[in-house]
């Protein structure tokens, strides 16, 4: 039977970090386990490469669109190699295969009577390609807070507004067709709420699919992306997806409009949409404004792959928020992997070596193991099969430490000093130990699949682990007789700081590396000081900006949002100010309380989703880039004003 599963599409905007990785990481995890119950797994992934925001990101570079995409694409392809990731398909958007899919589709909802050609005159966001609507020129845009830019265009739309009652029957009728339950329900609340229809193409914009038969129109990029799910296996009988992969971010698009597309052009629909928390570097959302870019590459040099992989899954809950640390990580890696699995896996080895001259002794093993090793492989495998990884990995080292305790407590070394009931006992202590962590070895093949197959391979097992299905974990598998390979150690202790200092290290020159490779060079600083294309101002000018310091009293999230706060900051008036901020992806809530800020005092109040907002907090962000929050070093009184 076929599984057939996908990462979202990465853009190629910047070069692939951890937080790419983690997806791609957990997908290919999910493909090994789907292999270990039967299924013939296909995975795919690829690169979005269409669209203005990579158009200005490639002129940034001074390199035409086809040039940029063609390398940062390069980049994600070798960091899965790299990574040893098992991808099948890799389906970039600028590959021709995929320009047909994309237009078949459009074809198939005109012919339906889904597409009528409009226009739109107004505001526009480019960061995240989206019209808003009710915006003047000059104001934000209300997901992300950058400023929208002024366009008027004909383009082709999208009768989305005819899918509401379709989709609520879909999610109803399919309720684990959006997980986890939190996202479901999210998306659920905003399709009731009314679905306007979508436009679907771009007049202003030349770096995209063109529509058929309408020189002028390009695809708008997620009417573009989301086909890539179908160009990667065009003609192959593998669609409908079985499970889309996904950042929470992205779940409006998944769970929305793309099953709205495929209901349209009469196409079946994925079978599930599983969206994943964000990735957050010691408890700020990574971005590249911000430096805290975390790449994969060093840490796979440094620990391997594998610990990059274990650390992700065990450390955080599949589908929340989690954060990455270089403490954590080598911290994980040092007690679970090197003392845990890593010291279980020597220990038995070493003494089947030393007892039995590498040979695993015949016995039925111990009970009471056994019994624990049937209760935590169930554990083990209905929680892989709800993509609760740290639940499993949870069970599995609940085994890996009742092992280790029935070792010490039968203290094989004093038995192999005694006489034939002895000799009876350390067969099975060894037997015990070598079944255990036969089973602990093939549970752990989809997380671990490096280490795991070297374990495997010096226990001596003849079937190569990734062969391996779910019916050979149980207990007396293993036959006595069998005879371990070669032994080595398969997670050396890591000196912590030597380590991290080491995997900084190569951060900086893979960054550098990354530069070089779009022939940019670190900006030096006097480049600042004239802003291409500003016009000057006077001091008068600037005196009527009202910039202030304040307090965050209170920080929430926007209903419905997934860029907006909502804050409350005091900056020494008899009442703190309500100010809505795009924010939301580079700042938790909860970090805000407390941190001061500066705010434009005097911009006239406007309201952003239904919530006054009676001023504007000063953030920096590149384009592209998600946005800092301005701050001082000094300690600075609130209701200070800028000058
Ligand atoms: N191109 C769109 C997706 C189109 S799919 C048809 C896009 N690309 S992206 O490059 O921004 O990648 C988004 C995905 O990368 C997220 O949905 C998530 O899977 C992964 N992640 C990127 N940064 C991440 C974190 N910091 N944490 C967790 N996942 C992250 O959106």
């Amino acid at each position: 039977m076929k599984y057939y599963l996908t990462t979202p599409i990465y853009y190629v905007n910047a070069a692939p970090h951890i937080g790419h990785a983690y997806t791609t990481i957990a997908a290919d995890t999910i493909k090994r386990w789907k292999r270990m119950q039967g299924f013939d797994v296909i995975l795919a992934t690829g690169t979005d490469e269409h669209g203005q925001k990579i158009e200005r990101a490639a002129a940034a570079a001074d390199k035409t669109p086809q040039q940029f995409t063609d390398i940062i694409s390069g980049e994600f392809g070798e960091q899965w190699r790299v990574l040893g990731l098992d991808i099948d398909r890799f389906q970039r958007t600028t590959a021709e295969n995929h320009v047909a899919q994309v237009q078949d589709l459009f074809r198939r909802c005109l012919a339906n009577g889904f597409i009528y050609k409009g226009s739109y005159s107004g505001q526009y966001c480019v960061f995240d390609e989206l019209y808003v609507n009710d915006a003047k020129p000059g104001d934000p845009c209300p997901e992300c807070g950058r400023t929208t830019e002024t366009v008027s265009e004909e383009n082709f739309y999208f009768k989305l507004s005819a899918f509401q009652q379709k989709l609520l029957d879909l999610y109803e009728k399919q309720p684990d067709f959006i997980l986890p339950e939190t996202r479901r329900n999210e998306v659920l609340a905003f399709v009731k709420k009314g679905l306007s229809d979508l436009s679907i193409s771009r007049t202003t914009i030349k770096w995209g699919v063109p529509v058929p038969n309408e020189e002028k129109h390009v695809f708008y990029v997620w009417f573009d992306a989301l086909t890539t799910y179908m160009s990667a296996v065009a003609g192959e009988k593998l669609w409908p997806a079985d499970l889309h992969l996904i950042g929470k971010e992205i779940v409006r698009f998944h769970a929305i409009y793309w099953p709205a597309f495929l209901m349209a052009a009469g196409l079946p629909l994925p079978k599930r949409i599983f969206a994943h928390g964000w990735l957050l570097f010691e408890n700020d959302k990574m971005s590249k404004s911000r430096g805290n870019i975390v790449r994969a590459t060093p840490i796979h040099k440094v620990l391997g792959t594998d610990a990059l992989r274990y650390f992700l899954l065990r450390e955080v809950v599949f589908g929340q928020d989690g954060s990455f640390s270089y403490d954590a990580l080598v911290g994980r890696y040092n007690s679970d992997l090197a003392n845990g699995l890593g010291n279980l896996a020597s220990r038995t080895l070493a003494m089947i070596n030393q007892y039995r001259g590498g040979v695993v002794p015949a016995s039925d093993g111990n009970q009471q193991i056994a019994q624990n090793a049937l209760e935590c492989t169930a554990v083990a495998i209905e929680a892989y099969d709800r993509f609760e990884f740290s639940k499993a990995l949870e069970a599995i080292w609940s085994m890996i430490a009742a092992v280790d305790k029935y070792i010490v407590d039968q203290a094989p070394w004093k038995l192999a000093k005694g006489g034939d009931t002895e000799a009876k006992r350390l067969d099975e202590v060894l037997y015990t130990a070598a079944e255990a962590l036969r089973i602990i070895t093939a549970l752990l093949g989809p997380v671990l699949p490096e280490s795991a197959a070297k374990i495997w391979m010096q226990l001596g097992c003849p079937v190569p682990l990734d062969h391996i299905k779910t019916a050979a974990l149980h207990w007396g598998h293993l036959k006595g007789g069998q005879i371990l390979g070669p032994v080595s150690g398969v997670f050396p202790r890591a000196d912590a700081k030597a380590s991290i200092e080491q995997m900084m290290e190569l951060e900086k020159l893979e960054v550098a590396r990354q530069l070089e490779l779009l022939g940019k060079k670190p900006q030096p600083a006097a480049a600042a000081a004239t802003v291409a294309g500003t016009p000057p101002i006077t001091i008068d000018d600037f005196v009527k900006v009202d910039l202030r310091v304040g307090i965050v009293k209170d920080a929430a999230v926007v209903k419905g949002s997934d860029k907006l706060l909502h804050l409350h900051v005091d900056i020494g008036e008899t009442q703190p100010r309500s100010i809505v901020a795009g924010i939301a992806l580079a700042y938790k809530p909860e970090a805000l309380v407390g941190r001061r800020v500066v705010i434009v005092a005097n911009l006239a109040p406007r309201k952003l989703r239904g919530i006054e907002s009676q001023g504007m907090i000063v953030a920096a962000s590149r384009d592209g880039d998600v946005p800092v929050l301005a701050s001082f070093l000094e300690d600075v009184p609130i209701g200070a004003r800028l000058k």
